[in-house]
């Protein structure tokens, strides 16, 4: 059964990408986020990204205007309530996801819906628990950002049905254009595995001193041909999304790979987020 409603929960830098590529193909959106600011900001990033795409001839003005009226935003999770499909983009914080599965299973109409969450990390187990439904439950996780980048991960848990997980596969592949890989609920998945002790390592040497952080970003960027150096890329994922992650796997595995170093403990105590914030490892306008 082809998706033609979609509610995504939380617009920062995923949900509002999530949001984004979800309209381009016809899907009717509606976005939930916090506060009248949150939504100021969800709205904005989405109207940068198409405005972007317009300058660079990829999109006409008029779809993009379609595009846009495509999408609703609300700050009551109740509006979701006829959605065939959830996708959960808030801050990577266990708690405050398990209380978005609870109030979604409470809300959301249709027994054939789908809840999915687009955590980096966190076991889809837990989150399909705190539903009454979690044969309904399924981890999507895209990647940043989400209109460049070609994947999606489809993480089922040992209590995901065969049609859940077959639905959130036609619609990541034939509806958005993704290309799916299936992995098995464990924190981290497959990309998240590899990639987080990468950008941990990077922090390490850093903070050790052994090189600049430059020198490490253009090591990796000239010498494994890498789009961005680990540290550019962890300042793009964030560097709270980066250390969350970090905390979920060590939590999970217990080795001292995934442990966050302490100078991004410290960086993100101090508010140094990133992009984002506007300073982490390095300073943007
Ligand atoms: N939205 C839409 N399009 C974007 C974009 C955005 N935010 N950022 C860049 N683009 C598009 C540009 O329009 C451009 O398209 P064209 O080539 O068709 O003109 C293309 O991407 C390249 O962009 P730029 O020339 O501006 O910049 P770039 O060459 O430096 O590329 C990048 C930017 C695509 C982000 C590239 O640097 C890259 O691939 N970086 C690595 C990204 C990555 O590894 N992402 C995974 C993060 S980890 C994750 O997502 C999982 C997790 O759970 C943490
Ligand atoms: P972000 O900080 O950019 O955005 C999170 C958004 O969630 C914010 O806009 C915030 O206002 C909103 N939010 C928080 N609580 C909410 C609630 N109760 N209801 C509605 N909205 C709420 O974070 P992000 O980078 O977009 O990450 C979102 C999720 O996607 C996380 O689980 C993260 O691990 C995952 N993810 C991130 C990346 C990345 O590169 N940043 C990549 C893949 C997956």
């Amino acid at each position: 059964m082809t998706i033609h409603r979609i509610g995504i929960v939380g617009g920062g830098l995923m949900g509002s990408g999530i949001a984004e590529v979800s309209a381009k193909a016809g899907l009717d959106v509606t976005i939930r986020e916090i506060d009248d600011a949150t939504v100021v900001a969800a709205r904005s990033k989405i109207e940068k990204s198409t405005g972007r795409a317009v300058d660079k001839g990829k999109l006409e003005p008029e779809a993009r205007e379609e595009l846009l009226e495509r999408i609703t935003y609300t700050t009551a999770l109740a509006d979701l309530a006829d959605r065939q499909l959830v996708v959960e983009a808030i801050t990577e914080n266990e708690p405050l996801k398990l209380e978005i599965f609870k109030t979604l299973d409470d809300v959301i109409e249709d027994e054939n819906a789908i809840l999915a969450s687009n955590t980096s990390s966190i076991p889809i187990t837990r989150l399909a628990k705190a539903t009454g439904r979690p044969e309904s439950v399924v981890g999507l996780h895209f990647f940043n950002p989400v209109p460049v980048m070609g994947l999606v991960e489809l993480i089922s848990t040992v209590l995901s049905s065969p049609e859940t997980e077959a639905r959130a596969e036609k619609f990541a592949c034939d509806q958005l254009g993704k290309t799916v890989i299936h992995a098995k609920d464990r924190a981290g998945f497959i990309v998240n595995m590899l990639l987080v002790p990468y950008l941990l390592e990077a922090i390490r040497l850093y903070e050790n001193g052994v090189a600049t952080a430059d020198d490490i970003d253009t090591g990796m960027r000239l010498g494994a041909n890498h789009p961005m150096g680990p540290l550019t890329l962890a300042d793009f994922v964030g560097l709270d999304t980066t250390k969350a992650v970090a905390d979920v796997l060590y939590d999970e595995f217990k080795q001292s790979q995934y442990a966050p170093p302490p100078l991004l403990v410290r960086m993100v105590e101090a508010g140094l987020l990133g992009r984002k914030s506007g300073r982490g490892f390095y300073e943007y306008q």
